[in-house]
């Protein structure tokens, strides 16, 4: 009895451990959102992924107003259901110099594809209001705290416009300096922009952010249009994959996406969609997805038509010898898309 006790008592401390180590073996994530249609599918690719730990979800400005977007982010977390909800908090509510842009056109009225008019037969919301409250801190300063307690264990995935960032670089240089690595979705290298013809949209809004970003100094990954528009998602793709098999969250992407696709087909000329903000928080997971170079990056902020303009030497062979950033110029997209869908479809069974 007492030999059947000792056993008991190990395997609860080796269990303990394992569940502390692996905890430690995370990666440790804030995601910069403006949910934005492509932000919700990176936001449930990032909690459907038991290698990343989600510190926070900080919102701004950007696809809607910053309140829209945070409402959209707690939405998204309640309808996802995750062991440990991650704080959201409020962030800029404009550019660090600019009046705010918003792009409703794209992302539909509510941000996230109309889906908060969605009703179910019986005359309730198929995507309920969120009932969670906010983090009390504004966004720069959560970014900030969170910068000191993990320094460089922390990675930070910005997914909108970077005016919290800029924020918090103001608030505390040096923590931000010591963060373990920033990955970009923004800009626009080889290829026209979404915005203007030189500019992305993130970049594009808050250009002034965005340079403070490049001259930070930390470890910075930039994932440009030159890739993400390598990454389509094709809608008769998740209605195989549903037909094959139900699953709530390949539902929410459906319902998603749908006004965004709309918009895609009008516009791009293909019934699908562009996973710009998915393939970023997948180069988080795993950087396999993509390939990068080390190189200079500079932001245009104060041309005329230029603004937001993203500028990098991309030559092979004149690469600079004192890169402040790694961009990517090469994507697996058939290997990512596959990934996405699976990985949502086989962890996120807590979905509503
Ligand atoms: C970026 O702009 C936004 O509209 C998307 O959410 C993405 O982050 C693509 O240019
Ligand atoms: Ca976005």
């Amino acid at each position: 009895m007492a030999g059947q006790n000792t056993i008991g008592i190990r395997l609860c401390i080796y269990s303990l451990l394992i569940k502390w180590y692996n905890l430690y073996d995370m990666k440790h994530v804030i995601l910069d959102t403006d949910p934005g249609v492509d932000d919700v599918m990176a936001l449930a690719l990032a909690l459907a992924s038991s290698d990343l730990k989600i510190e926070a979800l900080t919102t701004v400005s950007g696809n809607a107003a910053v309140e829209q977007c945070a409402r959209n982010c707690q939405l998204v977390v309640e309808f996802l259901h995750p062991e440990n909800p991650p704080p959201v908090a409020l962030g800029a509510t404009q550019p660090l110099v600019r009046p705010p842009l918003t792009a409703h056109e794209v992302h539909g009225p509510d941000g996230i594809g109309g889906i908060t008019q969605l009703h179910l037969p019986d005359g309730l919301r198929k995507y309920p209001e969120p009932t969670l409250s906010l983090d009390p801190r504004p966004a720069p300063q959560l970014i900030v705290d969170l910068a000191r307690d993990l320094g460089e264990r922390l990675s930070l995935v910005t997914l909108g416009p970077l005016t919290n960032i800029a924020q918090a670089i103001d608030l505390d240089r040096s923590a931000m300096r010591n963060i373990g690595e920033i990955i970009v979705m923004g800009g626009a290298f080889k290829v026209y922009g979404n915005t203007s013809l030189v500019a992305e949209f993130n970049i594009f809004v808050d250009p002034e952010a965005a340079q403070m970003t490049v001259g930070l100094g930390a470890p910075l990954t930039i994932i440009p249009l030159d890739v993400t528009e390598q990454v389509r998602l094709m809608r008769g793709r998740i209605d195989s994959r549903l037909e094959a098999a139900p699953s709530a969250v390949l539902e929410l992407v459906r319902d998603v996406s749908a006004f965004y696709m709309d918009y895609h087909r009008e516009h791009d000329g293909f019934d699908g969609c562009y996973m710009h903000d998915p393939l970023t928080v997948g180069m988080a997971i795993d950087h396999s997805f993509i390939r990068t170079v080390p190189t200079v990056v500079a932001v245009e902020t104060t041309g005329e038509l230029t603004r937001g303009m993203t500028l990098a030497e991309l030559r092979p062979g004149r690469l600079p010898e004192l890169p402040n950033a790694e961009v990517a110029v090469e994507v697996d997209a058939e290997r990512f898309i596959d990934f996405f869908l699976s990985r949502l479809q086989e962890t996120m069974k807590n979905a509503k």
